[in-house]
């Protein structure tokens, strides 16, 4: 995910845009740059790769006095992770940094092509420059040429411009994206995209309010709202603790990653849901070509990912999937044949048991694809081809917001080898992308919710078990739900397919025994109440997940009325996280650290 820094002072100006970078770190990037503004003259500096790449080419500048600067991390969207696609992109005399996503960026480009403008990089954010300096050829100000740029754009964004006509301002917008302006004890001026990079710099900040923009000279900050009525600046106190800031308010990352799952599914959509198609810019189609099947081999939390996949696949790409354990598939002396696709589906991209069966497929000369969320991990530079998944960096332990990220990227991909193979019309292609547009706001998490469950938590700290059951997609769910639990709780849980309790695990049925029952309406709800009533006729203790009142259940935790299995999905997915998390916090563990596991485990 992008991050944004700005600074216009008297202070060390290159220090500050490069420590607040560095602060912007944990959110992942791929190629990072800065901007100087400092006697009518701009130094400007990219690179891609780490910060150090940064830091190293920028390492003779040091300019001193007065300048404004802007400075970007940038994670691929449009364009490939390269020095041209990184941020700050220049005009004729003006430079932009940008975060979140033009929508109507192409009928602009072509606009400004006709009209002259000549176009550096693969990205949406250049626009913005170009569009900027044409209006100033006509405008009043520079301000009044920003504000015309700023009406002409459709999307999410948070932007910093400076140019050379006015270089004593930094003008900026927000729509969408965070952007927060920050004050120190001397009067000086500061951007951010969160606050860490702000904290022990300023003591005062602005959060800016969805269209909100305006400029900062050293004597002002002017903010107009959308109606382009003139704000009085409001500031708050910035905490001084990073944790704390890094936790954005939240007790545990693992809340924190809970609650960002809306955003970062924004993240993972960005440039590869069209009307009509799901595009990922960085597949070639070939790789499918001559493939009958897709293997596809993980461990924990990206499992039980790749096990949804394999329903996705199947239903809508009319494919044959297998999905493995990466430690059995190691062992097993594995049948891999030419006309299958291997792939590896990691967090981390390092996991060891994961890593050592990708490098088996492509022993064996196996086309190979990673679905990753950390470029240039091991598996991604192994692999032919990886997809990232850009949740962000994941701090807590029990992976929540890399798993839907995982998923949705799944179903992209379900209907993107779904058009390839003319498995679906494009009626039920564009249905399926009209419904990926709805993740985002499934994932809001509702008002009252996570109270409800802190609530019902306190009467599942004790029993001889969990079991999370549920049918279809549901029963990949039910696993990652028992995971979730087991790893923060330290209780014994079991995911379970709900038509499979009969065959056994009934037998353990009790008051003691909790079931957490997966009833969504839209996928096979008939058949899965009556297996919850089996399990309730037999006294164990029942909380039923459902949009649907259930009356046999204890407890009953109501979803949203939602239109498709899929958004159900994810409404169950958040609801079985924080019961998790809130049953590990009663019980007093380290939700983010628990005991004997790592983040990321890279040995056998
Ligand atoms: O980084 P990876 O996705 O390869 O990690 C795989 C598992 O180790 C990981 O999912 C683990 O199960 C998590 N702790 C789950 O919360």
């Amino acid at each position: 995910m992008c991050g944004i820094v700005g600074y216009l002072g008297s202070k060390k100006t290159k220090d500050i845009l490069l420590d607040g970078l560095q602060e912007l770190e944990y959110r992942g990037y791929d190629s990072a740059g800065i901007a100087v503004l400092q006697n009518d003259d701009f130094s400007v500096y990219k690179a891609v790769g780490k910060l150090v790449n940064l830091q190293e080419k920028a390492a003779a500048f040091d300019p001193s006095g007065f300048a404004i600067g802007i400075g970007h991390t940038r994670w691929a969207t449009h364009g490939k992770p390269t020095e041209l696609n990184a941020h700050p992109h220049l005009g004729e005399s003006s430079y932009v940094v940008h975060n979140g996503i033009i929508e109507n960026y192409a009928a602009l480009k072509r606009e400004l092509q006709e009209s002259g403008a000549h176009f550096l990089s693969q990205t949406d954010t250049e626009v913005i420059v170009h569009l900027f300096e044409k209006e100033l050829r006509t405008a009043d100000s520079a301000f009044d040429a920003f504000t015309k740029t700023i009406s002409q754009l459709q999307g999410a964004f948070a932007i910093l411009l400076v140019t050379k006509s006015e270089d004593r301002t930094i003008f900026f917008a927000k729509q969408g994206s965070p952007m927060i302006v920050g004050r120190d004890a001397d009067g000086e001026k500061y951007f951010a995209s969160s606050d860490t990079p702000l904290i022990g710099k300023c003591s005062d900040v602005i959060y800016l309010d969805d269209g909100d923009y305006g400029y900062v000279t050293p004597e002002t900050i002017a903010i107009f709202d959308k109606k382009s009525n003139k704000k009085e600046p409001h500031f708050s106190k910035l905490s001084t603790n990073k944790l704390s800031a890094q936790k954005g308010g939240f007790r545990f990352f693992m809340e924190k990653e809970i609650y960002e799952q809306s955003e970062v599914i924004i993240d993972t959509l960005l440039g590869r849901i069209f009307d009509k198609e799901i595009h990922f810019e960085e597949l070639d189609s070939k790789l499918f070509d001559g493939i009958n099947e897709i293997k596809l081999c993980a461990c924990g939390t990206s499992y039980h990912s790749a096990l949804v996949s394999s329903y996705l696949f199947e239903r809508y790409a009319k494919i044959r999937v297998s999905v493995e354990i990466a430690s059995e598939f190691r062992y097993k002396e594995p049948l891999l044949c030419q006309d299958t696709l291997f792939v590896a589906i990691s967090q981390s991209g390092e996991t060891a048991d994961t890593l050592e069966t990708l490098k088996m497929a492509k022993e064996a000369g196996l086309k190979t694809l990673v679905i990753c969320n950390v470029d240039n991990s091991s598996m991604v530079r192994l692999a032919d081809a990886s997809i990232l998944t850009r949740a962000g960096i994941e701090k807590g332990v029990a992976s929540t917001k890399a798993f839907a990220t995982q998923v949705v990227v799944f179903w992209m991909l379900s209907l993107y080898i779904a058009k390839l193979k003319n498995s679906l019309t494009t009626e039920q292609i564009e249905k399926q992308i009209s419904l990926l547009r709805e993740v985002p706001s499934v994932l809001k998490i509702k008002e009252g919710l996570h109270e409800k469950i802190t609530r019902l938590s306190k009467r599942y700290l004790h029993g001889h078990g969990f079991f999370f059951i549920g049918r279809d997609i549901f029963y990949p769910l039910a696993l990652e739900g028992a995971l979730k639990l087991k790893e923060i709780t330290y209780l014994h849980a079991e995911g379970y397919p709900s038509g499979e309790m009969k065959h056994g695990p009934i037998a353990l049925a009790d008051p003691e025994l909790f079931t957490i029952a997966l009833l969504p309406q839209h996928m096979l709800y008939e058949k899965s109440k009556s297996n919850v009533e089996e399990l309730s006729a037999r006294d164990s203790t029942i909380c039923a997940i459902s949009p649907v009142e259930f009356d046999k259940a204890d407890d009953y935790i109501k979803t949203s009325d939602v239109r498709d299995y899929m958004l159900e999905f994810f409404e169950m997915m958040v609801i079985v996280q924080l019961l998790s998390m809130e049953i590990a916090i009663r019980l007093g563990n380290d939700v983010d650290m628990p005991r004997n596991l790592a983040k990321s485990v890279t040995v056998e």
